[in-house]
């Protein structure tokens, strides 16, 4: 018997989840996203039968890939996984695969875009509904919405029934850029039309963490202060910054991974139950979650950046050294947090939090840490009980999905040792393995107009709300210590200080 088994069988894919026929265009189509995640994604949905026929893509981006596209977009599907060469489905696919060439500030690349848009809807009967995606560099997002908006290319013409855009990260800068933008998309798309894209949603473990909060009823009862001493959450990276050197320079870890990525999984977390799962009813409880975090003090902020170092015998280079990094450059690669949630539910629990680059290894996972049992009835030879570890649930996000329960089992033998040991669920062993990439969720619910998974304008300016204050406070603090961990490792001793403050230590991973 395979450790983790799966009792019930899944039910078949529900058929009414089927969009309209639409078109997707991508802006930004140039660019890596497209082919290792997007087309991909698309790809998958369509060999899960989850897309009507009429669907096509137009790829938008400045340079001339015209004849080059369509191709290139094929060996992106394939290396995307789970595709064979001659799988029947591919070539009708990308042949509804298009590519227009246009500067994003260009009135007339617009007009043309309008024009091929209305051609493709006669040739594959795609409705005129239309999915605008941003994957552009965040200083295109105004031109692209207010051109589309002039061009009338944002509101449902001519019997189509929808036109739909999802923008990616960073959406905004701070707070302050955040709220601006909102105010900008908001002129020409309503907020039913607009859908904030943040691909941890997609993740199937991330929306495990509501399934085994609410869909089970054992563990609902200890998660809260009564029970849990802490949580923690890490999302570490092995790789560094990956050529992205200028948009790194402005970002920083905080901005490109924390106010983002890990904040959902937080609110994921520590949310309510909803009261149902429709978008508003999530969307309300993650604000509530966001909204009641208490300002996060200096010393809880913990910031640092990677130096040169030798992994598996290569020599790898520090964040300075990277091409095109300031040599010395203050932005973090590395930040821990201190949270407190000042609700009900978890006050006097505290949240930890780390992401780095250039980490350790390549781990996403979160621990909630429960109590020590209240009488410390077993001890050892010595007389103490301090060698018991408390129980813990740790839900690994990737890789190797899954979740562990430790806990205290009695050693085989005359006396009362105890060990820890661990029940274990993996996704593989359960499932299978997956070739889905996180995005085929998310453009699926986009075109069927779910925004459960999606930033909504009131999370993103609580999650600024939160990180604006750090960021200031960072910005005229310069640091003297970077580079402060060298890469590969687990991060600068400072975050390590401040569980230490806290009598507690990060779990080993
Ligand atoms: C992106 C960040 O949003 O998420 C990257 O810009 C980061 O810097 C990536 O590497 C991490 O995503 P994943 O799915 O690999 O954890």
């Amino acid at each position: 018997m395979s450790p983790t088994e799966v009792v019930t069988p899944p039910p078949p894919a529900a058929p009414e989840r089927k969009p309209d026929p639409c078109i997707v265009i991508i802006f930004g189509a140039s660019g890596d996203l497209t082919k290792r995640k997007l087309l991909p994604a698309l790809y998958h949905l369509v060999q899960g039968n989850l897309l009507p026929s009429e669907i096509a893509v137009v790829g938008v981006a400045r340079r001339d890939l015209t004849k080059t596209f369509a191709p290139d977009m094929q060996d992106g599907v394939i290396a995307g996984g789970g595709v064979e060469k001659d799988d029947p489905r591919l070539a009708p696919f990308i042949e509804k695969v298009q590519y227009h060439t246009m500067n994003f500030d260009d009135p007339n690349g617009y007009d043309s875009l309008k024009t091929l848009l209305a051609s493709i809807d006669e040739k594959f009967g795609t409705k005129g509904n239309r999915l605008f995606y941003l994957a552009v560099a965040p200083e295109y997002f105004s031109d692209i919405i207010g051109f589309l908006g002039k061009h009338g290319m944002a509101k449902p013409e001519g019997g189509a029934k929808w036109v739909r855009t999802i923008i990616e990260k960073p959406f905004g800068h701070d707070l302050l850029s955040a709220r601006a933008l909102n105010d900008e998309v908001n002129k020409v798309f309503d907020e039913d039309q607009i859908f904030r894209i943040d691909h941890y949603l997609g993740k199937e473990t991330v929306q495990n963490i509501l399934v085994f909060r609410f869909a089970n009823s054992i563990f609902e009862h200890v998660w809260n202060r009564n029970y849990v001493d802490h949580i923690e959450i890490t999302a570490a990276e092995a790789i560094g910054i990956e050529g992205r050197g200028p948009f790194y320079e402005q970002a920083g870890l905080l901005r490109d991974v924390i106010q983002n990525h890990v904040m959902e999984v937080l609110s994921f977390i520590a949310m309510e139950p909803p009261v149902s799962f429709e978008a508003a009813a999530v969307r309300a409880e993650k604000v509530k979650v966001w909204r009641a975090i208490t300002p996060i003090a200096p010393e809880h902020a913990v910031r640092g950046q990677y130096g040169p170092s030798t992994i598996d015998g290569k020599a790898v280079l520090g964040y300075r050294q990277e091409e095109r990094v300031s040599p010395t450059s203050q932005t973090e690669t590395y930040a821990a947090l201190k949270l407190e949630i000042e609700n009900w539910r978890w006050a006097g629990v505290p949240f930890y939090i780390r992401a780095g680059k250039r980490m350790a290894k390549r781990l996403t996972e979160v621990t909630i840490m429960f109590k020590q049992p209240p009488l410390r009835l077993f001890k050892n030879k010595e007389g103490k009980s301090d060698h018991i570890e408390p129980n813990f649930i740790s839900m690994r996000i990737q890789p190797d999905d899954g979740i562990t329960l430790r806990f205290g089992a009695k050693v085989p033998g005359p006396s009362m040792d105890i060990a820890a040991v661990d029940m274990d669920f993996s996704y593989a062993d359960a499932f299978g393995p997956s070739s889905n990439n996180g995005y085929e969720r998310l453009l699926l619910d986009a075109m069927l107009g779910d925004a459960t998974l999606f930033a909504h304008r009131d999370g993103v300016e609580a999650t600024w709300t939160i990180m604006t204050p750090i960021l200031e406070n960072w910005a005229k603090t310069p640091v003297s210590d970077f580079p402060n961990y060298p890469a590969g490792t687990w991060g600068p001793t400072a975050s390590d200080a401040m569980m230490k403050a806290d009598g507690r230590k990060w779990r080993k991973l």
